[in-house]
């Protein structure tokens, strides 16, 4: 090979052995073996020289090339290993480490207070029946004994649907669709998910009721209150007690607000209770004659009693939260306060 070449070579070795890693080399490389690189203008020389010296060179440009090539071989063998024992070294997984841990999840506190009282209402014979959440203006208000242009409908701010839907304002619109399906003695428990149009520290637009319906012969106001104090007394405490206030409701005649005794003071009055040493929990009543004749029960054979009561409402009180909100922000620190 000529002197010139063979510098080139030397020249091109060394760069080779320099490059501290295979993008190096490969810049390296193009700068000898690339288009625009060092081959390339001897390529550009051979094409002016005269065509008899042309053979000669090219065969030495092509020795060159083949010598440098064969040294990037080498050198880019040795890089690849090293790259590669590297990344292997960095990969490598510590099978000692400890694993990730599956955080467990708890029940969520309605969850929690809606299975604490089908517990209770269940013991004493009643069943679940879960109805529809689009409901019909029928079941959720006329046959309720609330047609269109009754006042009481002012009392919940209802959602209504097209073709006469709406999301049912209450699980009360499920006492209808028992009493139609099944003949008296019924013993019914309702659970879902209701809405409204109000929202604030202690009303949300959807929040979860539980109802409750017994119908036969002879049921009376005291039947209800018996319920309810067992009810009171598993939720809220042994101590607990209930009465009974005049209250409203167009399904149920005579309609009843129903206290239990605060169980944070155990009724002195203190600010959860306002001082009354009462705290209001669920509304209830007679079932009204009407109503039994809308589903076609003998209103003079069979009486009967329904209590209704927010489910959000009970958990609150029950353990101390004082905005609904965090009931559906599902920030799990809050959700964490009520494993078992
Ligand atoms: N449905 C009533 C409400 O949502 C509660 C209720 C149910 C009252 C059953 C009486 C009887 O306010």
């Amino acid at each position: 090979m000529d002197k010139s070449l063979q510098e080139i070579l030397q020249e091109a070795a060394e760069k080779f052995a320099a490059a501290a890693d295979s993008h190096a080399l490969y810049e390296a490389k193009m700068a000898f073996l690339g288009k625009m690189g060092r081959l390339g203008a001897l390529y550009k020389k051979l094409k002016e020289l005269p065509e008899s010296e042309r053979p000669a060179f090219g065969a030495q440009i092509n020795e060159l090339r083949r010598a440098i090539e064969e040294r990037v071989a080498v050198i880019e063998g040795m890089l690849h290993a090293r790259e590669l024992s590297a990344r292997l070294e960095g990969e490598r997984v510590d099978v000692t480490m400890p694993g990730r841990r599956r955080r467990q999840g708890t029940l969520h506190p309605v969850t929690r207070v809606k299975n604490m009282l089908i517990d209770v209402f269940a013991g004493m014979g009643f069943e679940v029946f879960e109805g529809p959440e689009i409901e019909t203006d029928y079941y959720n208000f006329t046959a309720l004994n609330t047609p269109a242009d009754h006042p009481a409908r002012d009392m919940q701010d209802t959602f209504y649907l097209a073709d006469g839907l709406l999301l049912r304002t209450q699980t009360s619109a499920g006492q209808i669709r028992m009493m139609e399906q099944k003949k008296p003695p019924i013993k019914m428990l309702s659970p879902g998910r209701v809405f409204r149009s109000d929202d604030d520290a202690t009303h949300s637009p959807m929040f979860h009721q539980m109802e409750g319906l017994v119908v036969d012969k002879d049921i009376t106001l005291c039947d209800l209150q018996g319920m309810l104090d067992e009810f009171a007394r598993v939720i809220f405490g042994k101590e607990s007690k209930t009465r009974l206030r005049p209250s409203y409701f167009p399904f149920t005649e005579p309609s009843v607000e129903v206290d239990v005794s605060c169980h944070a003071c155990g009724g002195k009055g203190c600010s959860l209770c306002k001082g009354t040493g009462w705290i209001e929990v669920l509304g209830a009543g007679m079932v009204n004659r009407r109503v039994l004749e809308n589903c076609g029960i003998d209103p003079d054979v069979y009486s009967g009693f329904a209590f209704g009561m927010g489910i959000e409402r009970i958990a609150m009180l029950k353990y101390g939260i004082n905005n609904i909100k965090l009931l559906t922000e599902n920030d799990v620190r809050f959700l964490e306060q009520f494993k078992d």
